[in-house]
This record gives structure tokens, sequence and C-alpha cells, in this order.
């Protein structure tokens, strides 16, 4: 299944929940640009010949664990610059689609109902009102200033929009979910029904 959604609105958070509680594998794509920004830092520019992909829960570059450097605020700019480069997004949804190939997967990031798994069984689009998804992303970096990190999203938003890629809207068959005032187990729950009934 596929979750997307424009950032903040918590589809790391509910991604891992709801494939905890069905027993599929978590593909966070956000993390594999993430990658790709931090290679870039280090000279590696060529997306393609990179050796980008998952152990359990860790995030492997050409088989470093990288999963705590991927997490920083300059990674976060960076990674979307890099996203908006073709080149960078070709390699990345060819190495998405041969992961996700492999078995069950809850599939997170913004063009997986669209560009990776357009044919997903569930296809869900997490939304929240800009002030929610505001104030869930201070909570997460730990920051006071809601006013500067509502800026920083409508910024992101904006960038991340650009290229013909739409945050803003469900991809074709995707279910929209406003989970602005719902708690992550209502949101978890409402989606692994989703999942049972299609599955039945
Ligand atoms: O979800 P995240 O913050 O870890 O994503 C990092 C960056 O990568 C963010 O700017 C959005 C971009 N991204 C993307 O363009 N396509 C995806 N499938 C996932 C993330």
């Amino acid at each position: 299944m596929a979750i997307d959604g424009p950032a903040g609105a918590g589809k790391s958070t509910v991604a891992r929940a709801v494939a905890r509680a069905l027993g599929f594998t978590y593909l966070d794509t956000g993390a594999m640009y993430r990658t790709v920004a931090l290679a870039s830092t280090r000279g590696l520019d060529e997306a393609g010949a990179l050796d980008i992909g998952f152990d359990g829960d860790a995030v492997m570059l050409n088989g470093e664990d990288v999963s705590g450097l991927i997490r920083t605020a300059e990674i976060s700019e960076r990674a979307s610059v890099v996203a908006n480069d073709p080149e960078v997004r070709r390699a990345m949804v060819a190495q998405q689609r041969l992961i996700i190939a492999g078995g069950d997967y809850v599939a997170e990031g913004r063009d997986v109902a669209t560009v990776v798994a357009p044919d997903a069984e569930v296809k869900v689009y997490l939304t929240a009102s800009p002030q929610e998804r505001a104030r869930r992303r201070a909570q997460d970096l730990g920051v006071d200033d809601v006013e500067a990190v509502a800026r920083d999203l409508a910024a992101r938003d904006e960038r991340d929009q650009s290229h013909g890629r739409t945050i803003h809207e469900p991809a074709p068959g995707a279910v929209p979910l406003d989970t602005t005032g719902l708690s992550v187990d209502e949101v978890v729950g409402e989606i692994v029904e989703r999942v049972k009934t299609v599955r039945a």
C-alpha cells in the first residue's frame, strides 16, 4: 500500500505503525532522497551509482549505516533540492520498485501513489491543516517557534510541488484522510481497516 501527502502530515509515523500492525515492511522513500543528499556532501553525485537500501530499520549507503546522519536540518534542506533532480528521481524510483516487488510493503513518500506504485492495493493521502502540520513538525524538531516552522514548511511545499509533482491533492484512486485533530492510533486504525477490507 502507498501513503503520501505533504510534509508534516504524519506520513512516517503513520506508515511505520500501519506496517507494524499489518506485518508489512515499511519503505521510507524520503530516507533514500536524504541519503542521496548525504552522499552529495561527500562528493558522490551520481545517484544511480550509489548503493542505497535498508537493513531492518537502518538506512544504508554503500554498506554504511547512515540512519542518524540523514536526519539533520542541513540534510533535510539538501534532500528537498536533490529530490528535484530528474536523474536522482529516476534512480530512486527504479530502486524503490525493485524493493517493493519483494513483498508486502507500506511505501511512504510523496510520489509513491502516483509514480512508484500507482497500482498499490490501497492508496492513502494524508493531510492536516497548515497550523497542525507546523505544530507537529515543531514538536518533532523540539523547537518553540511554530511560526518559523510554518514558513519553512510553506517554502518546502512550494519547492516539492515544482516540476509537475502535485502534493496538495490525492493521486487518482487515493483516499484522502485529514488527520487534523486525530490521534495516531485513530489514523492507523482507519487505514488498517481499509487494507483488511480490500484484502478480505
Ligand atoms: O519525507 P522526508 O522529509 O524524509 O523527505 C525528504 C525529502 O525528499 C523531502 O524534501 C521530500 C523528498 N521526497 C520526494 O521528493 N519523494 C519521495 N518519494 C520522498 C521524499
